[in-house]
């Protein structure tokens, strides 16, 4: 939810806040802008839609300058605009910023009695009058910042940079992403890492409420809340810069769903011991392990995650589970106790709603636990304990990889606890860690349905509704295909739970009406087939994921694709890939933006 880019040195900043802002187009894509020292003037750039047409822009402008800020939007004050785009500049002073001023209304309020002249909507041009207004008494630069920062409530990550001041610029971060890239000669900030990686592996991730003046050669950071300079602790991460490129993929989403064998074998690597049919504990053992329950919070996709490992944690570890959506959660003042535990679920680690749940449930004394894609993200930071999914970078706008590292580690947690607890038996476990040797080649082999799913795929261009259906732990997967569909195709989809059809959603299902059915060899599979028929005699249009071989089911279907036989724990890796792919290219052939969807951004930091 939008993506900043700041950079000091001897290259062209224009150039570089570009390169930059591209690789941090995920976050926001509906106006973008830069702010370049060009000689003793701050020259602004400012276009509505992707990077490409602030690009077209600075064409025509001829703007040059060796220190700059630049910003990637994701409305959510003010429609996207040009005067609502960043950098905003008041006397001098440019600010671009990610999260939201809570209570900006009244810091506008104030400002207009005192003079100052708005020129946009957002709550973001709050901080540039803060910061010009004590300009204004006398304080230098970086005491203003300070000064302006106090007075705001809410999530920020800001950067700023004034024409008095050509020597460096300055961010600050509380609740939204931030980090230092360290060069030689040359510094840069930006929202994640893959905006810095052409330029340095060399990493220092602000904290909340840390202040840094960034100069060619020097990052000193300090502490907002009492002036405590702190000492820059400097990471090398281990990233190539390919993990921003497409390398050879149309887009990032069907890069990403072909990384998924990867991505498993990746996510179990050194927990589970496959020799010895052993889980490892170090990084799955939770501090404490006497509790009696287990909440499961957090958004969209990961959301459907937790659905499932309610599931898992149910069945294998015998515990009572519940998933809650983090929005819902906080506000409804939920009965929690000391011994339960709270499981948030990121991919990004610094979703909004999720992440002010897990600060409402750590000031309760809940122990809490954080499954994260993104390392040190703010989420990971914050849990007692952090399990990271190693998924890799996730780009493409709807999530993939990082749903099935997520459930995979759930499902890893929930073998731990039952072997911790002695709720599974020893051939049983045994069974089941072998099945997670078994699943990269399953999921390898699983990609294959691509090519039926591209000849399928143009049949349902032009459809309008969809309905996915699932039983038991493919209920959540029905969720999760829809969703994917209807955010990168915009078709309308309704996720299921299949029993629950006849009781009002039936209704819906004509000719004109495929209806996606998860109807795998297992424990559901009568009722299932029951679903189909119910269906099918209302004139529906099905396509089933079924068992390779099953060719009872097979008949009963108007498109089957085929997947390899697995456990039924495993059966959400080998169904969510089809789903994936299905609406991959459903919404290619639509010819939608398939990486960057209207109206959306990976990470939502705003509740
Ligand atoms: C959908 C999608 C979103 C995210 C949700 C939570 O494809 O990606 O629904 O799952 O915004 O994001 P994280 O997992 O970063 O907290």
């Amino acid at each position: 939810m939008c993506g900043i880019m700041g950079y000091i040195g001897p290259k062209d900043a224009k150039e570089v806040l570009i390169d930059g802002l591209r690789r941090l187009e995920y976050r926001g894509y509906d106006s973008s802008g830069i702010a370049v020292l060009d000689g003793a003037e701050l020259r602004i750039a400012r276009a509505v839609g992707k990077i490409s047409s602030l690009e077209s822009l600075l064409g025509k402008e001829k703007i040059s300058g060796n220190l700059g800020i630049g910003h990637t939007r994701w409305a959510t004050h003010g429609r996207p605009s040009e005067n609502n785009a960043h950098p905003h500049m008041v006397n001098g002073v440019a600010v671009v910023h990610n999260g939201i001023i809570e209570n900006y209304a009244e810091l506008k309020r104030e400002l207009i009695s005192k003079g100052s002249v708005f020129r946009s909507e957002t709550d973001t041009e709050v901080i540039s009058h803060l910061i010009d207004s004590y300009l204004s008494k006398g304080e230098d630069l970086f005491k203003a910042v300070i000064s302006a920062i106090r007075r705001l409530e809410g999530a920020f990550a800001i950067a700023v940079v004034s024409e008095k001041e050509p020597d460096y610029f300055i961010v600050a971060k509380n609740f939204s992403p931030l980090i230092i890239g360290v060069g030689e000669g040359e510094n840069f900030v930006a929202s994640d890492i893959p905006a810095l990686l052409p330029y340095t592996r060399r990493i220092i991730t602000l904290s909340e409420n840390e202040i840094a003046k960034i100069s060619r050669d020097k990052t000193e950071i300090f502490d907002i809340r009492n002036g405590v300079q702190i000492k820059p602790e400097i990471k090398t991460v281990d990233m190539s810069p390919s993990v921003a490129e497409k390398e050879g993929h149309k887009h990032f989403m069907h890069k990403e769903i072909f990384e998924i064998p990867k991505v498993f074998t990746d996510t179990m690597l050194g927990r589970i011991d496959r020799e010895n049919s052993e889980l490892l504990p170090d990084e799955l053992a939770v501090r404490t392990m006497d509790f009696s329950r287990i909440i499961i919070v957090a958004c969209g996709t990961s959301y459907h995650a937790g659905l499932i490992g309610k599931y898992y944690f149910e069945q294998i570890s015998k515990i009572p589970a519940e998933a809650e959506f983090a929005s819902e959660f906080r506000y409804r003042n939920p009965v929690l106790k000391k011994d339960d535990l709270a499981i948030f679920i990121s991919q990004s680690g610094e979703t909004a709603d999720t992440l002010g749940a897990l600060k409402d449930v750590k000031e309760l004394g809940i122990p809490t636990l954080a499954i994260c894609n993104v390392m040190n993200s703010s989420i990971a930071r914050l849990a007692d304990n952090v399990i990271y999914t190693r998924a890799g970078i996730e780009i493409g706008v709807a999530s993939t990889k990082a749903f099935i590292a997520q459930t995979e580690v759930l499902l890893m947690l929930s073998l731990f606890f039952a072997s911790r607890r002695g709720t599974i038996g020893e051939e049983e476990r045994k069974r089941l860690i072998n099945e997670f040797s078994r699943m990269p080649g399953i999921l390898k082999n699983t990609l294959k349905t691509e090519s039926y799913i591209k000849e399928i795929a143009p049949r349902f261009i032009r459809s309008r509704d969809f309905i996915y259906l699932g039983r038991g732990i493919n209920f959540p997967v029905a969720l999760e295909g829809a969703l994917k569909l209807k955010e990168i195709s915009y078709i309308h989809a309704e996720g299921y739970a299949a029993g629950e059809m006849k009781h009002g959603p039936i209704a819906l299902i004509d000719e004109d009406v495929p209806v996606l059915v998860i109807a795998n060899r297992g424990s559901n599979l009568k009722k299932i087939i029951s679903n189909i028929l119910e269906a099918k005699s209302r004139g529906g249009i099905l396509i089933g994921v079924i068992t390779k071989g099953d060719e009872e089911t097979k008949r009963l279907l108007d498109f089957a694709i085929e997947v390899d036989e697995t456990d039924e724990f495993f059966q959400p890796f080998v169904n969510s890939l089809p789903l994936q792919l299905m609406a991959y290219h459903i919404a290619d052939m639509k010819g939608t933006d398939v990486d960057q969807p209207r109206n959306l951004a990976k990470s939502v930091t705003v509740e």
